[in-house]
């Protein structure tokens, strides 16, 4: 039922391609033009009724959410914020019948994320569901799903789930866009394009596990270590950190790039490892002064950066690790793939139970 693979999680991580095509399958129109979500039922005027959007989720689908806040505000320029479900329903959030909540839930059972979605309704909002098992609790409740066709997830360490959460963000983003008039088809069309092209993308990744391999290793042997980046790195960096807390046990943290030097930059001392993601063009330079911070106390940085960069990067970090070039909203639906592996190798290095790490539930029924 491993179908040949050690584990469920590498598996789930090798079944990424599939599930990027799945997820995009029929709701991208044949001539690459634009997005067809012919399974939700919001009409036009709704959309342009919603004046903000709350997304609300749990652990990794809290963190593909941050990346939807990004998505959906960069695409079609709604305010969004992102909360925890366990936080949302305890701060009295501003919820009117023009806001859209949006849930993201793999298991689509997870108590607070549940509990959110109720909450919402009953404040009179429009619920949507990100979600990837179809008769779920989240799924029969909410007014609109649009499902990740992830397949199965065994694993307790959720891959092949975040990332499809993140194509449904790029779709519903579009989606919006077009409605909303606030990207032009020639910027829809590139998008499209770029998005095709993540499978094959992500089998590139996997083609290199060997050097992602060995850096795990290295980084198995550590107790405490760094995740950087901004902007869409940063929610990318949460994401890598919690992976490797799950299942390798090393303590880890992921930092706003700019938010060391307020604090966290006392705990860097000599090989002390950072891992750097810088994939946005537009904040390389800030994102490697950062690096540079880091360099200076003897800390070890390995960078991930897209083709275009890594030459640049390359100057400043230890090892640099590259993935494809693509659309800049998409760098994590790449970004990540390294930093599952990482977990994964470090997680195995320890000799750790990978695919069911201690004190964790695959699904959190309880508040
Ligand atoms: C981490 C992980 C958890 C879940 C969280 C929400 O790898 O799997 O953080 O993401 O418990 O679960 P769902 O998405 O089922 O609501």
């Amino acid at each position: 039922e491993k179908a040949g693979f050690d584990h469920f999680m590498l598996k789930e991580i090798h079944e990424q391609p599939k599930a990027y095509r799945d997820t995009m399958g029929s709701r991208l129109s044949p001539d690459g033009s634009r997005v067809v979500l012919k399974e939700l039922t919001m009409t036009e005027q709704q959309i342009r009724d919603i004046r903000n959007v709350h997304i609300v989720a749990c652990g990794t689908a809290y963190h593909a959410g941050l990346i939807g806040k990004t998505v959906i505000e960069q695409l079609a320029r709604i305010p969004v914020e992102t909360d925890v479900a366990s936080e949302y329903r305890y701060r009295s959030p501003i919820i009117t019948p023009n806001t859209l909540v949006i849930v993201v839930s793999q298991s689509g059972e997870t108590a607070d994320t549940l509990a959110a979605l109720r909450e919402a309704k009953r404040c009179g909002a429009h619920v949507l569901a990100i979600t990837n098992v179809v008769g779920s609790s989240v799924a029969r409740e909410a007014d609109d799903v649009l499902f990740t066709w992830a397949g199965p997830e065994i694993a307790v360490a959720s891959t092949k789930a975040y990332t499809t959460q993140l194509v449904a963000f790029y779709l519903f983003g579009l989606h919006l866009a077009q409605v909303l008039g606030t990207k032009d088809e020639a910027f829809i069309r590139d998008m499209i394009a770029a998005m095709k092209s993540l499978p094959e993308q992500v089998e590139a990744i996997l083609g290199q596990s060997e050097a992602i391999k060995a850096a795990a290793e290295d980084m198995s042997k550590h107790d405490d270590l760094f995740f950087i980046g901004r902007g869409v790195d940063y929610a990318v960096s949460l994401e890598g950190s919690l992976k490797l807390k799950e299942i390798s046990y090393i303590h880890s943290e992921a930092y706003a790039a700019g938010e060391l030097k307020h604090g966290t930059l006392a705990l860097i001392e000599e090989n002390v490892p950072v891992i750097a993601l810088a994939t946005q063009e537009d904040l390389l330079e800030k994102t490697v002064s950062n690096i540079k911070e880091v360099t200076a106390r003897g800390g070890k940085v390995l960078g991930i950066t897209s083709e275009r960069y890594a030459q640049e990067l390359a100057k400043s970090v230890n090892t640099v690790f590259t993935i494809p070039q693509t659309h800049a909203l998409l760098t994590p639906a790449l970004a990540v793939i390294p930093l599952q592996l990482l977990a994964y190798y470090a997680s195995l290095a320890r000799g750790n139970d990978v695919d069911k790490p201690r004190n964790l539930a695959k699904s959190v029924t309880v508040e």
